[in-house]
């Protein structure tokens, strides 16, 4: 099964009324889990890596290798996603190795700088029949915070602006999300976002889906968010049951491991992808 572009499977997504879930990626067994996860519920998926992820597995090209294998081994339409690129040299390397959709993150930058560096990586894009992703706002770490100070947030004013030049296929907003764990209560602009949603018509991405809320997910969802990116709460499902495999299973079988792990990787997945079906 060829790895399709993901703006498409985000379009395909929202005509359901649903968003789609985008996982990190940093080894072959969460891999399988993510993928597991995507053939129990019959959807489709985004796998996706920062540069630091990517290369803990060797590189751009063997994590392509890796999520091809596993598309094909449970048959399930899926994207291959560079996420928070950094320079255009990952955009190049990824475009390379077979990734159907790219993010170049020049968030922390002014308006216009933003623009031309994401400009340049959709341009790359687009030559490779692949998508790309641009972020306006800046969606931070939750222990930055001030994750809903109007010097982050997305103003809807300029995102209409920012597609047109950039010619980015998808936009991830900055309305309130912070990646890793919250300090403090979650609160979602989703007045923003439907300002946005209404200004644009690319499919929208939220980062820093850990931990947020499900009802805040699911009206994002409903508003026009159709890719959601997750990361935190899979790792926490990962370590949970490595941990609690400690003192069950021999050292002397490390695999084993690793059993619950991919496991709980899988479950994890699954319930996000219910989640963002409106499901649960
Ligand atoms: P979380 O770790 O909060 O799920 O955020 C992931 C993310 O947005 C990756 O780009």
């Amino acid at each position: 099964m060829p790895l399709y572009r993901m703006d498409d499977l985000m379009i395909a997504a929202r005509k359901n009324g649903a968003a789609l879930g985008a996982f990190e990626c940093w080894d072959s067994l969460n891999v399988r889990g993510i993928a597991m996860a995507a053939a129990r519920c019959n959807s489709a998926v985004i796998f996706q890596a920062t540069p630091l992820e990517y290369n803990l597995m060797g590189g751009a090209d063997a994590l392509a290798d890796i999520v091809k294998f596993y598309v094909n081994k449970y048959n399930i339409a899926a994207a291959l996603h560079l996420d928070h690129g950094s320079t255009i040299e990952h955009v190049k390397e990824c475009l390379a190795s077979g990734f159907t959709s790219v993010m170049l993150d020049a968030s922390v930058y002014e308006f216009d700088k933003n623009v031309a560096l994401s400009r340049e990586a959709a341009a790359l894009a687009a030559e490779c029949n692949a998508s790309s992703e641009a972020e306006l706002g800046h969606v931070g770490g939750g222990g930055d915070g001030g994750a809903n100070s109007e010097s982050v947030l997305t103003v809807p004013e300029e995102a209409a602006e920012f597609v047109r030049q950039t010619k980015v296929s998808t936009l991830a907003v900055a309305i309130g999300t912070v990646h890793g764990d919250y300090v403090g209560k979650p609160e979602l602009r989703l007045d923003r976002l439907e300002k946005i949603a209404a200004s644009v018509d690319v499919p929208l991405v939220l980062h820093g889906g850990s931990g947020t809320p499900k009802d805040l997910l699911q009206k994002a969802i409903k508003l026009g968010i159709a890719k959601i990116n997750i990361c935190t709460d899979i790792n926490k499902a990962f370590l949970a049951a490595i941990d609690g495999a400690k003192g069950k299973l021999t050292p002397s079988v490390p695999g084993t491991f690793y059993i619950p792990a991919v496991e709980a990787v899988a479950d994890k997945t699954a319930e996000m992808i219910k989640l963002f079906r409106c499901e649960i």
